[in-house]
């Protein structure tokens, strides 16, 4: 960085800026005193957003408190082998489980909410894209309406640095929503409470961004192969790169527009490459990508 940064806010508190390695505070931090560890956590669906959900679940919970079904063994297996409880019958885990991760497909969801035999006094926490927590209710037809909550999670909770927003339904106790913050925050950088009407937006940043900045990487590496260097340092240079930036900004407080000055000094070399991005319009792009993604959600939503 060749730019002295001045600050325009005061510094945070670096404490609470470096709090373990997962970093940030959620705005409704979880409290530590929902969890029960005799409580059994059950997830209908054993695709990509279940393995993400249980590998954090790991950290606090033993194995065989996690109960996972789906159809077929093809992704059963991965959870056998962290000795969690398997199955085919989707109300095996609402019987046991005293909460219920939904994590199928969203066609899919339908046809499984017709299997359970009953929802009640369950948790039921949903991953599916684009289905409103009233349609959802309305499907489970239960007097009194079950207790819900609506989550969007992304693929980086594989990885423990997952962004993760959810939005409780009417009646859910706030014991009930900081269980659910406790049980997604081992796989998570960011985990929040938001308005559901954030949810299609939330989709678009934190769900679908990833795609878009493995594209990022992937093009800087493809322009650093160009210009000579070999295909696997470009991609890790590339990778390390984006994850430092995002660092700079969560933890630092600079507005990520002084950063970018601050590496752009006058007359230098990145102010040049800077210069090719703006004539590309490339902001315009990121911006117009994650409006699509967002009316995409709605549009799918209103079709439903
Ligand atoms: N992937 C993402 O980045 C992302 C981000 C945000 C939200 N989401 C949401 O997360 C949800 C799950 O996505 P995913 O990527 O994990 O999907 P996925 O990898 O395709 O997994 C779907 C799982 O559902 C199982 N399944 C299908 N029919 C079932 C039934 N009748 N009963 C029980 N299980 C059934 C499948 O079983 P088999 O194993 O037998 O095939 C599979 O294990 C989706 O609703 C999506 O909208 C995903």
């Amino acid at each position: 960085m060749d730019k002295k940064l001045q600050s325009p806010t005061p510094a945070k508190d670096p404490k609470l800026e470096m709090e373990g390695e997962t970093g940030q505070k959620s705005e409704t931090e979880p409290s530590n005193k929902s969890r029960d560890e005799n409580m059994n956590i059950g997830f209908i669906g054993a695709g990509n957003m279940a393995k993400a959900i249980v590998k954090g679940l790991l950290d606090s919970y033993p194995g065989d408190r996690i109960f996972i079904s789906a159809p077929t063994d093809r992704n059963l297996a991965f959870f056998q082998k962290l000795k969690c409880r398997t199955t085919h019958n989707n109300n095996d885990i609402v019987s046991q489980c005293q909460v219920v991760f939904l994590c199928v497909k969203p066609s899919q969801c339908e046809l499984v909410i017709r299997e359970v035999t009953s929802w009640q006094n369950k948790l039921i926490i949903s991953v599916l894209a684009g289905i409103p927590l009233e349609r959802l209710s309305r499907m489970m037809k239960e007097d009194p309406p079950p207790k819900l909550i609506r989550c969007a999670p992304n693929t980086p909770m594989m990885v423990s640095r997952g962004v993760c927003c959810i939005s409780p339904g009417a009646g859910v106790p706030v014991q009930d929503t900081q269980l659910a913050l406790e049980l997604l925050k081992p796989s998570c950088l960011v985990v929040k409470t938001v308005p559901e009407s954030q949810l299609d937006a939330i989709c678009a940043l934190s769900g679908s961004g990833p795609a878009f900045l493995y594209m990022v990487i992937e093009a800087l590496s493809d322009g650093a192969v160009k210009m000579g260097l070999p295909r696997d340092l470009a991609i890790e240079l590339a990778a390390a790169t984006v994850e430092g930036s995002a660092r700079m900004v969560t933890h630092t407080g600079y507005h990520p527009g002084q950063l970018k000055d601050a590496v752009a000094s006058p007359g230098g070399t990145t102010i040049c490459g800077i210069h090719v991005l703006e004539k590309g319009a490339v902001r315009a792009l990121f911006m117009d990508a994650i409006e699509a993604t967002t009316k995409k959600s709605l549009q799918l939503r209103g079709s439903q």
